[in-house]
């Protein structure tokens, strides 16, 4: 695989109007979603969710790609055909989740280092026959009375760096992902400096790792006040600190910038969206690659009757792919 075959792959996962779709839930994640409408976590009712999400009708009109995890990229539909064949008929790139998980980072009370280095050579290979044009790894970063560490921050961005050298080896595209938590009552400054702080340790660590940016993309967390905290503050300036802080940490030779919703509600995390790429041109398209965002109206739906609901809820499939996509131009409007 050349360096532009990587660019081209990344280019095209932020093409003009078009996003990701996160459905890389682990086991135990897509439990909690599947707790919450009362639907039984077999592997059977994974595979036939994720079937509903891959198969929606003209997917791929603005969706450039979709994260899978490792069961589903082995998965097909009820018909047989793979899910990957799917996704390439549709337009739709494979990406696959290839870290295992954030643990207690030792010596370091309540902060997480992402593991899965080991061994991740192979397993490259093995999802690179699979037909990932695209990997996910995503480290936490937990905003606290003392946290984050400069350790933690550190530790990760390593990790990720070497991850990424890693895809890049293999001819995958990596996305680096660090995400700042919305959890705690911090305020948008702290949430602002502790977004800084990760992302220039974590170019940093990409630069030392022969990391090639062109073939990488960023997805981040948005600059946002905690959850807890007393101090909302509107949409406006969430997305003016969010460019603020990239345009002072990431450098312009990266081809995109996708973000996780993180927690925020369906139209928190289209309107931020929106507003950032109003307020452009950026360095940089600004694009999603949201996993609750896109899914949680479809899980609704889905989880209440799996057939009669199975169209429904794929039109709010399409929908939330609709109006993030025009949020990734700047031309989403309330309401529409
Ligand atoms: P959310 O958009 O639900 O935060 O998920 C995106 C993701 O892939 C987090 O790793």
């Amino acid at each position: 695989m050349s360096i532009e075959e990587l660019e081209s792959i990344a280019q095209a996962m932020v093409a003009p109007g078009k996003g990701i779709i996160a459905i890389d839930e682990s086991t135990a994640t897509i439990k909690k979603r599947f707790d919450s409408v009362g639907v039984p976590n077999t592997e059977e009712n994974r595979r036939a969710y994720r079937e509903m999400l891959l198969t929606t009708p003209k997917l791929g009109e603005h969706i450039s790609g979709a994260i899978l995890y490792d069961e589903t990229i082995r998965q097909s539909t009820k018909a047989g055909v793979p899910f990957t064949k799917i996704m390439l008929d549709a337009g739709v790139l494979p990406g696959i989740k290839v870290d295992l998980g954030a643990k207690p980072l030792a010596g370091f009370p309540g902060e997480l280092v992402t593991e899965g280095l080991d061994g991740l050579r192979e397993r490259l290979a093995e999802y690179a026959k699979l037909g990932a044009k695209f990997a996910k790894w995503r480290a936490v970063i937990t905003i606290g009375d003392d946290t984050p560490s400069g350790t933690c921050i550190e530790a990760n961005s390593h990790a990720l760096a070497r991850y990424a050298a890693l895809c890049q080896e293999a001819g995958i595209v990596p996305m680096v992902e660090p995400e700042v938590l919305m959890d705690g009552a911090h305020d948008l400054d702290v949430s602002y400096e502790v977004t800084e702080a990760t992302l220039r340790s974590l170019f940093g660590a990409l630069y030392e790792q022969n990391v090639l940016l062109e073939g990488t993309i960023l997805k981040a967390s948005m600059v946002i006040p905690g959850k807890d905290c007393p101090d909302q503050v509107d949409v406006e300036d969430v997305a003016e600190a969010t460019v603020r802080c990239l345009k002072a940490a990431v450098p312009a030779s990266l081809p995109g910038i996708v973000f996780l919703s993180g927690g925020q509600s369906d139209e928190q995390a289209t309107a931020h969206l929106n507003s950032m790429n109003q307020m452009g041109p950026h360095p940089w398209p600004l694009s999603f690659s949201y996993g609750r965002a896109m899914q949680s109206a479809a899980l609704q739906l889905w989880g209440k009757d799996m057939q009669a609901n199975f169209a429904e809820a794929q039109k709010t499939v399409a929908l939330r792919a609709k109006q993030n996509g025009l949020a990734a131009l700047g031309q989403w409007k309330k309401g529409a």
